[in-house]
C-alpha cells in the first residue's frame, strides 16, 4: 500500500514516461493489457521502485491513498474502458491523469462521470514524443484545481525546463486536452510550411539535400529556431540505409493524420474564428494521401497547363532565393502561432476557461513540438496585455509581419508560376 503512483499503458509513451518517474526517486506500479510488456520492464528495470501487475485492480492496491493513476493509452475506447475499469474499483479523491490526445468535449463528459464517483480526471495534454516522455515532455493538465494541486510536485519534476518547468494549470473542464489539439494544429501548420519552402527550394533552387541541410541548420540558428527547423535539418542529412543517396529523395509525398489537426479545424468554426494555414495543412495531408488520383491526374495534364514560367521561378540566385523563402517561412509562422493562440483567446471565452495565453506559451517553451525561440517573444506579448485578442494586436508582432510581406508575396508568385 505504499506505491505512489499507478501506470495503465506501458507503450513507448507510458514506459518512457515511467523511466522519466523513477529517475526522479518516484515509486510506480505499472500495467498493461500485453503482460509481456510489464515483464519485459521489470526485467529491465531491476528497481525495487517498479511493481509490475496483471491487472488495474491489483495496480490500485498498491497505491497510496488518495490514489494517483497515469493513463497513457490510445485516444478513444481503450481510454473509455480503462477509465470505466478504474472507475469501478476507484474512491473519493481519486486521481485520473489522462494523457492521450483526447478530444476535450470526450474528457469532459468523462470528468462528469469520475466526478459522480467523487473521483477527479485531469485531461493531461502531452507533447514531445516517445524522447520527451523519457527526457522531459511539455505538459497540459487540465481539470479540478484540487487535483491540480495533488500532482503538481510530479508533474513539475517530470516536464522540461524552459524558464521553469514545462507545465501549468491550464484551466477546468477539457482545457488541457484543447491546448494539447492546438499545438497539433500548430505542428500541423508549421510542418507544412516546412514542406513547401523545401519544395520551392529544391524545385525551384535546385538545391541538394546537404544544401538544405546546411541551410536549415543556418535557419535554426536565427529567428526560425525551432525543433522542427532542427529535425528538418538533420532528416536532409540522413543517407538511405538500403540504397543510394538521401532519404527525403525516397520518401512518398504522402501523409496519414491521427485527427488532432481536423479537430483544431473544426474547432475554428465552432469558436467563429479562423485558422486558414491550420485548415489548409490539413486539406494538404487529405490530398496527399489521395496519391493515386494526384497520379492520374497529372499524367492527363495538357501542354499549357503543364507549362512553367522559368525566368519568374527560377532566375534569381541561390543566396537570393534563400533569403526569400526564410523570410516568408518566418511570416507564415508567425501567423500560424498567432491563429493557434487567437483560437484559444476564442475558446477561453466561449468555454470560460480563463486561459492564460502567457502561461500556455510558456509551457509550449520546452519539451513540446512546436517548441521555438519564438514563444519567448509571444509569452512577453502575452505578459504586457494577456487578453490580446490576436498576436498581430501587437506593435511588435505586426511589425515583423509587415517586414515578411514583400518577401512572402515574391513567393506565393513564385510558387503559382
Ligand atoms: C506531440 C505530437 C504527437 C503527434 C500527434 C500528431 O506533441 O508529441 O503532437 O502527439 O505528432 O499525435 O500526429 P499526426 O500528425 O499523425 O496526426
Amino acid at each position: 500500500m505504499s506505491v505512489q503512483f499507478g501506470m495503465v499503458g506501458m507503450g513507448t509513451m507510458g514506459a518512457n514516461l515511467v523511466r522519466n518517474m523513477l529517475s526522479h526517486g518516484y515509486s510506480v506500479a505499472v500495467t498493461d493489457v500485453n503482460a509481456e510488456l510489464i515483464e519485459q520492464f521489470t526485467a529491465e528495470c531491476g528497481s525495487a521502485a517498479v511493481v509490475g501487475v496483471r491487472d488495474i485492480a491489483a495496480l490500485l492496491a498498491e497505491l497510496e491513498s488518495p490514489r494517483r493513476v497515469f493513463v497513457l493509452v490510445p485516444a478513444g475506447n481503450p481510454v473509455e474502458s480503462v477509465i470505466g475499469e478504474l472507475l469501478s474499483h476507484m474512491s473519493v479523491d481519486d486521481v485520473i491523469l489522462e494523457c492521450g490526445n483526447s478530444h476535450f468535449a470526450d474528457t469532459q463528459q468523462r470528468q462528469a462521470l469520475c466526478a459522480e464517483h467523487g473521483v477527479h480526471l485531469l485531461g493531461v495534454g502531452i507533447s514531445g514524443g516517445a524522447e520527451g516522455a523519457l527526457k522531459g515532455p511539455s505538459l497540459m493538465p487540465g481539470g479540478s484545481a484540487h487535483a491540480w494541486e495533488s500532482v503538481k510536485c510530479v508533474l513539475e519534476s517530470l516536464a522540461a525546463v524552459a524558464d521553469g518547468p514545462c507545465v501549468d494549470y491550464i484551466g477546468t473542464g477539457g482545457s488541457g486536452h484543447y491546448v494539447k489539439m492546438v499545438h497539433n494544429g500548430i505542428e500541423y501548420a508549421v510542418m507544412q510550411l516546412i514542406a513547401e519552402a523545401y519544395h520551392i527550394l529544391s524545385a525551384c533552387g535546385g538545391f541538394e539535400p546537404r544544401e538544405l541541410a546546411n541551410v536549415f541548420a543556418e535557419w535554426n540558428s536565427g529567428r526560425l529556431e525551432s525543433f522542427l527547423v532542427e529535425i528538418t535539418a538533420k532528416i536532409f542529412e540522413r543517407k538511405d540505409d538500403l540504397a543510394e543517396g538521401f532519404l527525403v529523395d525516397k520518401i512518398l509525398d504522402t501523409a496519414a493524420q491521427k485527427g488532432t489537426g481536423k479537430w483544431t479545424a473544426q474547432e475554428s468554426y465552432n469558436v467563429g474564428v479562423a485558422v486558414p494555414c491550420i485548415s489548409a495543412a490539413v486539406e494538404a495531408r487529405i490530398v496527399s494521401a489521395l496519391k493515386e488520383s494526384r497520379i492520374a491526374a497529372a499524367s492527363q495534364r495538357t501542354e499549357c497547363s503543364s507549362a512553367c514560367d522559368s525566368n519568374a521561378c527560377c532566375s534569381d540566385s541561390k543566396d537570393a532565393l534563400i533569403a526569400e523563402v526564410e523570410s516568408a517561412l518566418y511570416g507564415a509562422v508567425l501567423v500560424s502561432y498567432a491563429q493557434g493562440m487567437a483560437l484559444l483567446s476564442a475558446a477561453s471565452a466561449e468555454y470560460d476557461w480563463q486561459l492564460k495565453l502567457g502561461t500556455v506559451a510558456r509551457v509550449w517553451r520546452g519539451g513540446c513540438i512546436i517548441r521555438a525561440g519564438l514563444l519567448a517573444d509571444i509569452q512577453r506579448s502575452y505578459s504586457k496585455k494577456p487578453d490580446l485578442a490576436n498576436l498581430m494586436d501587437d506593435t511588435e508582432f505586426s511589425a515583423r509581419l509587415w517586414q515578411s510581406v514583400p518577401a512572402w508575396r515574391k513567393m506565393v508568385t513564385r510558387a503559382v508560376n
